[in-house]
C-alpha cells in the first residue's frame, strides 16, 4: 500500500512538474525554463528530501576510500541520495534507479557517476600520456567515444577531467593529468570537457563532466598525496587555476574539491574558493561535489571540531554534494534548525543538482541511459577500438635512437622480448580502468606476435624478473634469449598500481632488478630497444646512457601492445613530446620547464663558478626537457621571421619558420613557441609554451609554419594581481622542445 502511494504520488508529481517533454523538446527548452521546474519543485519538497538530493553513495563497487554507509539500497529508497557512483550496467543501473523513482515520494531521478578517467570500457592511454600526443582534436575523440560508452551502460555523469598541474613526479597521480604546463594543460582541459560534453547534455551519448581537484591538488609538499598545499597566490593563480578556469569557460557541469589544504584552508572549506572566486568571479553555474570523505577530512585537518562543524563549514563555503561521509545527511537538519545554516543554502545546492537532473533529461525518462540496445551495440566497437590503436602510436615518446636502431630493421627474423612489462594484460589497463577489462587487453607480446606472422619473424618472451623484488634467477633465461636473437626488446617499468591515487614515491628509479637486467641484456651487444610502461616520469640517466633506444610507451591501455608494436616495426612514426620533465634524479624535483632564472643563475661562460644557483651533485639541466620527443627521421629548423621588431597592444605579430624533414623517413613534427618576457614588474619564467602546430613532412618536404601573437598571449599577474601585460622586451623561441630552437626578439610598446 504504502508502495503504491508512493507511485501515484511519484507519477502525479511527474506529471505535474516535470511536464513530460520529450527530448527534442528538451533541447529547445532554455535553462531559465528549467530553473522554473526546479523551482517548483522545490517548494514541495521537504527539508529531508531536499538533504536527501545532497548525498552522493558509493555502490560498493571500485572504492578508494571508506565505505561509510553499505546499506546503500535502503537509503535510496528512504529519498537519501541524490546520486550513486561505482555503479554500473544497464540492469544495476535501472534497479536502483527505480528505487529512486518508484519508491520515494517525488521520485526524484538519480545521477550514476563514475570515474572515466581514459575511456570507459575501450580504454585509451592514460591521461599523462594522451597529452604527449599535443593532440586535442584525439583527445576530445578519445571522450567523445568515453561518453558514448558510459551512457550505454547507464552512467551520466563522469569525475573527469582531472585537470591538475604538477610539476612532481612523485606524485603518483600525474599520470592522471595533462602534465606540468597551463598553458596546454588548459587546452587539453577545455578539449576534454567538449568531449565528454558535447554540445547538448540532453543528448543520450552525453554526460556531465566534473573538473577536479580544486585546487591545486597536484602541488602536494615532498610529492606526498593528500599532503599540504602551501603556494604563493601568485603561483596559484597563474599555474593552477587557469586549467579549471578552462573547463568553466567550456561549461564544465559539475567541480570535484580536493583533499589538501591550501594556505591553511583545505578546500572543503574554502569560501573563497568555491564561492567569490569559482561563482561570484567564474561565473560557475554547475554543481560542487566533495572529493570522497573530504567534508569528514576537515576534521583530522584541524578546522572542524566535529562532523556538524565540519558540514557547516563545507556547506557555507559552497559545497553541494556530499560523497561518501554522511556527513550533509546527519546534520544540515539540526544545522537548520539551531539556526546555524540557512536552508536558502540548501535549496541553492539542491537547485543546481536538479537542474543538472534536468538538463540530462533524466525527468522526462529516468531510464534514458539504460539501453539495452545501445549496451549491446555501442561498446567496444571496431571503429573505438582502431582509434585507440592509432592514438596508442601519438602518444608514446621516443626518448633515444641511436644509430637508428628502430623501426626493427627488416632483416630481423628472431626478436627476443625480455622483461616484466613484456606480456602484463592488466598493466596495459594503466591506474582507473573504469569497466575495462585485461581480458581485452593487447600486450607488447600479443602485439609483436600479431605483426610477425605476415613479416615470419620469431619472438621470444622471457620475463626475466618481476616489476618488484630482488629475484634475478630469470636472468639466465633472458640472458640466453637475447643471445639467440637478432633485436632485442626490453619491457620495462613500473606496474600500473605504481601511479595514480595514493601511489607516491621518493626513488623513480626502474623498481626491483630491472636496471641490472637491462644492463646484463645491453652488453651482449644486440641491437636493443627498451619500451618503457609508466605513470610518472622516471630517473632513468643510466638507461639512457646505456640503451641504443628508448621508447616511452607509459599505460596504453587496451591497444597497448598493438600500437606499440606499429611504431617498433615503422608502420607507424613516433611524433610524441613530453608533456612532463624527466629529471636526473629526484633532488631536483620540483623540476619544471618554466622556472625562474633567480638572482644568480649559472653563467654558461662560467658554469664551475661556485656562488650560483646550483647543486655540487647534479646538473640543473633535466634528463629530458619539456616538448622533447624524437621521431624516426630528423627536422631542421631555419628562416625564423617575426613580422615586426616592435608591436603596440592591438597588433598581431607572425611568427614564421621553416622546418624540413632532412632525414630519411616520413614523419611528423610538434613545432612549439615559447616567449620570455624579460622584465616585468615581477619576475617571470625563463620559458612559456604560447603555441604549437603538428605538422606532418614527407621525407624531403619543407613547410612554413605560422604562429600568431597578441598581447593578450602576454598577460600575468603583475605586481598589483591584475591580469595584464606590460609594455617591454620579449624573446622568443622557436624549435623542436623547451630547451632548443631557434631564438628572436620583439617588443610590446
Ligand atoms: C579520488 C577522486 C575520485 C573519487 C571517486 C577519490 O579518492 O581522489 O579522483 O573521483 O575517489 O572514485
Amino acid at each position: 500500500m504504502k508502495k503504491h502511494s508512493a507511485l501515484f504520488i511519484t507519477a502525479i508529481a511527474l506529471f505535474i512538474l516535470f511536464g513530460g517533454c520529450n527530448t527534442e523538446q528538451n533541447q529547445e527548452i532554455g535553462t531559465s525554463e528549467y530553473q522554473q521546474k526546479v523551482d517548483s519543485l522545490i517548494k514541495i519538497m521537504t527539508l529531508d528530501e531536499k538533504i536527501g538530493q545532497l548525498n552522493l553513495l558509493a555502490s560498493g563497487w571500485d572504492v578508494t576510500g571508506p565505505v561509510m554507509d553499505p546499506n546503500y539500497k535502503q537509503l535510496i529508497k528512504q529519498g537519501n541520495a541524490g546520486a550513486v557512483f561505482n555503479a554500473y550496467g544497464v540492469d544495476y543501473v535501472t534497479e536502483l534507479q527505480r528505487l529512486a523513482v518508484e519508491e520515494t515520494r517525488l521520485g526524484i531521478p538519480l545521477l550514476f557517476g563514475y570515474d572515466v578517467i581514459h575511456g570507459y570500457k575501450t580504454i585509451f592511454p592514460i591521461p599523462l600520456a594522451q597529452s604527449c600526443s599535443w593532440d586535442l582534436e584525439m583527445i576530445e575523440h578519445s571522450d567523445r567515444i568515453a561518453a558514448t560508452e558510459a551512457t550505454a551502460e547507464g552512467i551520466n555523469w563522469v569525475f573527469a577531467p582531472m585537470v591538475d598541474i604538477s610539476r612532481d613526479p612523485r606524485w603518483g597521480r600525474v599520470s592522471e593529468g595533462a602534465g606540468e604546463d597551463t598553458w596546454l594543460g588548459s587546452k587539453i582541459a577545455a578539449a576534454r570537457v567538449n568531449g565528454f560534453q558535447g554540445n547538448n547534455l540532453a543528448d543520450e551519448q552525453t554526460l556531465l563532466a566534473t573538473m577536479k581537484h580544486f585546487a591545486a591538488y597536484g602541488a602536494p609538499q615532498a610529492g606526498r598525496d593528500y599532503h599540504t598545499v602551501d603556494i604563493s597566490e601568485r603561483s596559484l593563480l597563474e599555474y593552477y587555476l587557469p586549467p579549471f578556469k578552462a573547463c568553466v569557460d567550456a561549461g564544465v557541469a559539475s567541480v570535484m574539491t580536493s583533499f589538501n589544504e591550501i594556505s591553511g584552508v583545505p578546500s572543503s572549506s574554502n569560501h573563497w574558493l568555491y564561492t567569490e572566486l569559482l561563482r561570484n568571479t567564474w561565473g560557475f553555474k554547475g554543481f560542487v561535489v566533495t572529493d570522497y570523505t573530504s567534508i569528514y577530512e576537515l576534521i583530522p585537518h584541524g578546522v572542524a571540531q566535529d562532523s556538524a562543524h565540519a558540514g557547516e563549514l563545507a556547506l557555507k563555503a559552497g559545497i553541494q554534494l556530499d560523497m561518501q561521509s554522511s556527513i550533509f545527511i546527519k546534520n544540515l537538519k539540526n544545522l537548520v534548525k539551531s539556526g546555524k545554516i540557512s536552508e536558502k543554502l540548501i535549496d541553492k545546492a539542491v537547485s543546481d543538482i536538479l537542474l543538472a537532473k534536468y538538463k540530462l533529461g533524466l525527468f522526462d525518462d529516468p531510464y534514458r541511459y539504460c539501453n539495452k540496445t545501445r549496451e549491446g551495440n555501442e561498446i567496444m566497437t571496431q571503429a573505438s577500438k582502431d582509434f585507440a590503436r592509432q592514438f596508442v602510436t601519438k602518444s608514446c615518446v621516443l626518448l633515444k635512437n641511436e644509430n637508428q636502431t628502430l623501426p626493427i630493421p627488416e632483416t630481423v627474423k628472431k626478436i627476443a622480448l625480455i622483461g616484466p612489462l613484456g606480456n602484463a594484460a592488466e598493466d596495459m589497463l594503466g591506474n582507473w580502468s573504469a569497466a575495462g577489462w585485461a581480458q581485452y587487453c593487447v600486450t607488447l607480446f600479443d602485439g609483436l606476435k600479431a605483426e610477425a606472422v605476415d613479416k615470419n619473424i620469431q619472438i621470444h618472451y622471457e620475463k626475466g624478473c618481476e616489476i618488484v623484488g630482488l629475484s634475478t634467477s630469470g636472468f639466465d633465461a633472458a640472458i640466453k634469449a637475447a643471445k639467440n636473437a637478432d633485436f632485442v626488446i626490453l619491457a620495462l617499468g613500473e606496474d600500473r598500481n605504481m601511479s595514480g591515487e595514493a601511489a607516491s614515491r621518493t626513488n623513480l628509479n626502474l623498481p626491483g632488478v630491472q636496471m641490472q637486467l637491462a644492463e646484463k641484456i645491453i652488453e651482449i651487444g644486440k641491437p636493443t630497444a627498451v619500451v618503457l610502461f609508466n605513470g610518472r616520469p622516471l630517473t632513468i640517466p643510466e638507461l639512457d646512457q646505456k640503451a641504443p633506444a628508448i621508447l616511452e610507451a607509459w599505460f596504453g591501455g587496451i591497444q597497448s601492445g598493438s600500437g606499440i608494436a606499429d611504431l617498433l616495426f615503422g608502420k607507424a612514426l613516433p611524433s610524441g613530446k613530453l608533456t612532463m620533465t624527466f629529471p636526473h634524479n629526484v633532488g631536483q624535483i620540483p623540476i619544471h620547464y618554466n622556472m625562474k632564472n633567480n638572482g644568480r643563475p649559472v653563467d654558461p661562460t662560467n658554469p664551475e663558478y661556485r656562488f650560483r644557483s646550483k647543486y655540487l651533485d647534479s646538473p640543473n639541466q633535466p634528463l629530458y626537457p619539456f616538448g622533447y620527443g624524437l621521431s624516426y627521421t630528423n627536422f631542421s629548423y631555419s628562416n625564423l621571421k617575426i613580422s615586426s621588431p616592435e608591436i603596440r597592444a592591438t597588433d598581431t605579430l607572425t611568427i614564421q619558420v621553416t622546418v624540413s624533414n632532412t632525414g630519411k623517413s616520413d614523419g611528423e613534427e610538434i613545432v612549439q613557441l615559447y616567449i620570455r618576457d624579460l622584465v616585468g614588474s615581477v619576475t617571470r619564467p625563463i620559458n612559456e609554451l604560447k603555441g604549437f602546430s603538428k605538422v606532418f613532412l614527407k621525407q624531403g618536404e619543407t613547410r612554413d609554419v605560422i604562429f600568431k601573437i597578441t598581447a593578450n598571449d602576454l598577460k600575468f599577474f603583475n605586481l598589483d594581481m591584475e591580469y595584464t601585460y606590460e609594455p617591454g622586451k620579449f624573446d622568443l623561441m622557436v624549435g623542436p622542445n623547451s630547451a632548443s630552437g631557434l631564438k628572436d626578439s620583439f617588443s610590446l610598446r
